[in-house]
């Protein structure tokens, strides 16, 4: 069976985005492809983080994707930071990447302006990102689209590593999800729905109270047209709406447009907030079942033993083709 793995970073809560764009995602595809989803912690370190807070947020993180449905007896779900062969990978990875490359990629030059002290962590990100995608052999690749680039240079690195020490690296492809790639902030949604995002009201975290996230979609910024009709370029705030509930009722935004054929946004938007509530109200219920059991210890337990074999074996292959071994 193929491989899909995909990581999210633990910079801020949970959102709707990463629900929509990312778990719901993996849940669709369990079954089809043997499943990795981790918690990309070592990444989290490239920017500055309260190490208190950044411990909390994983066991979050965990519980909240087997809240959403994820089950685990169909993924097999890890941290990033419990499997050491991972960066040891993007050592002999890093070795195999040119500087070019790494300093060309869109999301380093934007956040490398951002803060003038900022990390060598930042620079090589996206080569542990390319050990984290290749120690296992994964086919497929979820991710945003801000993403992308990041996948196409591991597939570029696994394909010159294999041409000059010889075939050890699956190409990955990197998956875009249609609709859920990208949900976008309520107050302007011409921009990502972001973790780290400082306004919250253009962001719904995935705990939120369901009464609150539900004003977040009353407020949600539209526009003048009066008709509600899937327009990402003219009306980039209703399209998002309609991405979000549709993706959150799985039906499809076609039928929601015709049910809503004459009628104001008001009514639309209820509707939405209707659909985003319960949806959190259930999600919340079902993650203070998980969160106070021990279950989250067994998978991550699982999780790292299955990892951490194949990263040791990956690593010593690496190792012997690059000669550095006894
Ligand atoms: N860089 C991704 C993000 O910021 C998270 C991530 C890390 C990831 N490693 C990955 C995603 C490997 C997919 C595959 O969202």
């Amino acid at each position: 069976m193929k491989r899909v793995l995909t990581g999210l970073k633990p910079t801020g809560d949970l959102t709707l985005g990463n629900y929509i764009g990312s778990i719901k995602l993996m849940k669709d595809l369990e079954g089809k492809y043997e499943s990795y989803l981790f918690v990309a912690d070592l990444h989290a370190l490239t920017v500055p983080n309260d190490p208190v807070l950044l411990h909390e947020r994983i066991k979050k993180f965990i519980g909240m994707y087997i809240a959403c449905g994820i089950d685990p007896t169909k993924h097999v779900i890890y941290l990033q930071s419990e499997n050491a062969y991972i960066p040891a990978i993007s050592w002999l990875l890093e070795c195999s990447t040119y500087y070019g490359e790494a300093s060309r990629m869109i999301q380093f030059k934007e956040k490398s302006k951002q803060n003038a002290n900022f990390t060598v962590g930042l620079l090589t990100y996206p080569v542990l990102m390319a050990s984290d995608i290749l120690y296992c052999d994964a086919d497929l690749v979820p991710v945003g689209i801000d993403q992308k680039q990041h996948v196409e240079l591991a597939r570029d690195i696994a394909d010159r590593f294999n041409k000059r020490f010889g075939e050890v690296f699956t190409l990955p492809d990197v998956y875009i999800n249609e609709h859920g790639a990208k949900i976008y902030d309520l107050q302007d949604p011409t921009k990502k729905m972001s973790k780290t995002e400082e306004n919250p009201k253009g962001v719904i975290s995935l705990f939120d109270d369901p009464e609150v996230a539900k004003s977040k979609i009353m407020k949600a910024t539209t526009d003048s047209l009066a008709t509600i009709k899937y327009d990402p370029e003219n009306q980039p705030g209703i399209s998002n709406l309609l991405t979000i509930a549709s993706s959150l009722s799985n039906e499809d935004i076609d039928s929601i447009v015709n049910k809503f054929e004459g009628k104001g946004y008001g009514d639309f938007k209820k509707y939405v907030a209707e659909i985003v509530g319960n949806f959190l109200t259930d999600i919340q219920s079902k993650y203070n079942d998980i969160i106070n059991s021990n279950k989250i210890d067994e998978i991550l337990d699982n999780g790292k033993e299955i990892t951490t074999k194949l990263a040791k074996d990956k690593y010593e292959k690496l190792s012997k083709m690059m000669g550095v071994y006894r």
